[in-house]
């Protein structure tokens, strides 16, 4: 469910006309709605409420600065991947005992700066970084909290790009390490053992493969205790799906009934990592239409945002639901969606079918809020959007769009070319 719905025949973000925000502030433009966000943080809140936990939202998914501190002020913590994140985290209020450091390739400057913020846990994912972080914590004369990432080989039937849980991937240390890691952080001075992590894989549509990874944790934190290496916290990851297309999500509500009675009277924290089932569907895109072209074998319908501003489309071919901001009579065409950027890959939308628009129509790219401005770029030099925050019936700019000075920052030009 999301708060981007029509009424009569204007696209609304909340209260307010989608059309109005993009005539006052410009397109290509994220809106997120504020009562969207909520809600999804809640629904986790809420069915993991009666048993300890922590909603730890993934910072990759968005991390801009008034989305966090929405999400801090409702008692959300944070999933970081970098000391960007760890720092974005920390400047939106999210309490450093609510944060949780994944990542395979943490550096020292990274360790440094999340052990000074005394953040519960870092979540390590090889016997290096293990090792570095016990050298790095007694170089500061501290304690490293950790968590190793475990990796249970599960099938989480998702996009080969963004399914983490099996052997082949790169993360988390293979369970049939986990114990002898373990061990090896027990002997470590400076390290603290807190919990156990794994996160199997993103846009996941079933809860059977989290109830089949949290069972195979359990068994091994059973294993640990009987050789008195204690867990107090059981990390489930992220992953949870929605909905892009027709995909049917298990609720949070559906995870928490069956993993609870898993857990229940183990003595264990739970900590989830969502990020895209929060986020997700609290974004849209809005792009202006710029020219229609007819080329003899296809249609195209060019507009303003390109691949620079929404990845998912080229890079996992992600399909994306694309509605007018005024809906129209026109009769039906079926076209590609592409922006201005020069490679053949820079597309939102394959031989999709809608009513035609016509230039200078906005369209809108739902389900954009998660994993939308956080992977943009400055690709071809193109300005990124702006982004804007709906409550009720007003509206907020949450972040200026770049201007051309923006291009050049910290550029330098060394003498010999002045
Ligand atoms: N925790 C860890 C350790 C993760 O690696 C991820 C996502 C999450 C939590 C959050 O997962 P979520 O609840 O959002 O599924 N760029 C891709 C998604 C990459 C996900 C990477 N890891 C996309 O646009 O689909």
């Amino acid at each position: 469910m999301h708060d981007f719905q029509y009424k009569r025949s204007a696209l609304h973000a909340e209260d307010v006309p989608v059309e109005k925000i993009a005539n006052r502030v410009g397109t290509p433009l994220y809106i997120y709605s504020h009562r969207t966000l909520l809600r999804h943080y809640n629904a986790f809140e809420n069915a993991f409420d009666g048993y300890p936990h922590i909603i730890c939202f993934a910072l990759k998914a968005n991390s801009n600065g008034a989305i966090l501190r929405a999400l801090a002020k409702e008692g959300c913590g944070a999933d970081v991947v970098s000391g960007g994140e760890l720092y974005l985290a920390r400047e939106a209020g999210i309490p450093p005992k609510k944060i949780v450091y994944a990542g395979v390739g943490k550096t020292g400057e990274e360790i440094r700066f999340a052990l000074k913020s005394r953040i519960l846990m870092f979540n390590i994912e090889s016997s290096d970084e293990l090792k570095a972080i016990d050298r790095i914590a007694g170089q500061m004369k501290m304690k490293a909290p950790v968590a190793l990432r475990v990796n249970p080989n599960i099938n989480a039937s998702t996009h080969p790009y963004i399914s983490t849980g099996l052997r082949k991937h790169k993360f988390g240390i293979a369970m049939e390490s986990a114990l002898e890691n373990y061990l090896l952080a027990r002997k470590q001075v400076n390290t603290e053992i807190k919990g156990i992590h794994c996160h199997i894989g993103s846009q996941i549509t079933k809860v059977s493969p989290f109830v089949d990874a949290v069972k195979r944790v359990l068994s091994l934190v059973r294993k640990l205790r009987k050789s008195g290496i204690d867990i107090q916290y059981l990390d489930m990851g992220g992953g949870l799906g929605i909905t892009y297309e027709n995909e049917v999500s298990p609720y949070p509500a559906d995870l928490a009934k069956e993993i609870i009675p898993l857990v229940n009277k183990n003595d264990l924290t739970l900590i989830l990592e969502p990020g895209r089932s929060i986020a997700g569907n609290a974004g849209i895109l809005v792009t202006k239409v710029l020219y229609l072209k007819d080329s003899p074998k296809k249609k195209f319908v060019i507009v303003d945002s390109g691949m620079n501003d929404l990845l998912r489309p080229s890079l996992y071919e992600a399909y994306h639901h694309i509605l007018p901001v005024k809906k129209s009579r026109r009769a039906q065409v079926t076209a590609d969606v592409v922006g201005p950027i020069c490679e053949s890959g820079d597309f939102f939308a394959r031989e999709r079918t809608m009513n035609s628009p016509a230039r200078d129509d906005l369209l809108a790219i739902m389900s954009a809020g998660g994993y939308g401005f956080s992977m943009s770029s400055n690709y071809n030099s193109r300005l990124r959007p702006a982004e804007v925050l709906v409550k009720g019936a007003s509206f907020h700019v949450i972040r200026e769009r770049e201007q051309y000075s923006d291009l050049s920052r910290g550029v330098r030009i060394p003498d010999f070319l002045k």
